[in-house]
């Protein structure tokens, strides 16, 4: 597969991202007001969504990485999730915040809501930058959001196109004709 920056369509910029992301920071602030969550990125996508939104939360919080895998390359899902890394932190009687860069269709944070709701945390809540809910195949509460997009393939911020593009500092749409 060829891959080109030109096939890359600015969707949001820096600022806007910038400008948005300390938004939903603010409302979690808010929500979280005195409940010391446990706050769980979904590596390897979130990393810089991860880094924003934490620092614009004004609380105190534990932070721990998951790493699961859903995608075998290119841009469909095989509907396999494959944990690689596991938390390093119990979430036993704590709030917890899952935050993940895109739901597409859902699978992924299926399985990991579910394995998660299993260890008993007090409360469970997701967050994700980007949804694009035309792709669901399951259904999962994702209770904030950064943008709803329409069924578009998406890189940089972190989303990926075979592992590259991650370190784009906007979201583009990828359009591989
Ligand atoms: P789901 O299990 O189909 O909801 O997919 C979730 C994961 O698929 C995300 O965490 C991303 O890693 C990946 N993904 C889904 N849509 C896109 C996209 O448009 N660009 C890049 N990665 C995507
Ligand atoms: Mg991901």
């Amino acid at each position: 597969m060829v891959m080109s920056r030109s096939r890359i369509y600015p969707l949001f910029t820096e600022e806007q991202l910038r400008v948005r992301i300390k938004e939903m920071g603010e409302q979690l602030t808010k929500d979280y007001a005195g409940h010391n969550p446990v706050v769980i990125g979904l590596l390897n996508g979130v990393f810089p969504f991860f880094a924003d939104l934490t620092r614009a939360m004004d609380l105190d919080m534990d932070i721990s990485f998951m790493r699961v895998s859903s995608y075998g390359g290119g841009t469909d899902s095989t509907g396999e999730v494959k944990i690689i890394h596991d938390l390093d932190k119990s979430i036993r009687g704590r709030h917890a915040l899952i935050v993940e860069d895109i739901v597409d269709t859902g699978l992924t944070l299926h399985k990991v809501r579910n394995l998660l709701l299993d260890r008993e945390p007090l409360s469970l809540k997701i967050v994700s930058l980007l949804d694009k809910p035309s792709r669901r195949r399951v259904e999962v509460p994702v209770d904030y959001i950064g943008y709803s997009i329409e069924d578009h393939f998406v890189v940089g911020f972190g989303l990926d196109l075979d592992g590259k593009y991650r370190n784009l500092p906007y979201v583009g749409i990828y359009n591989p004709a």
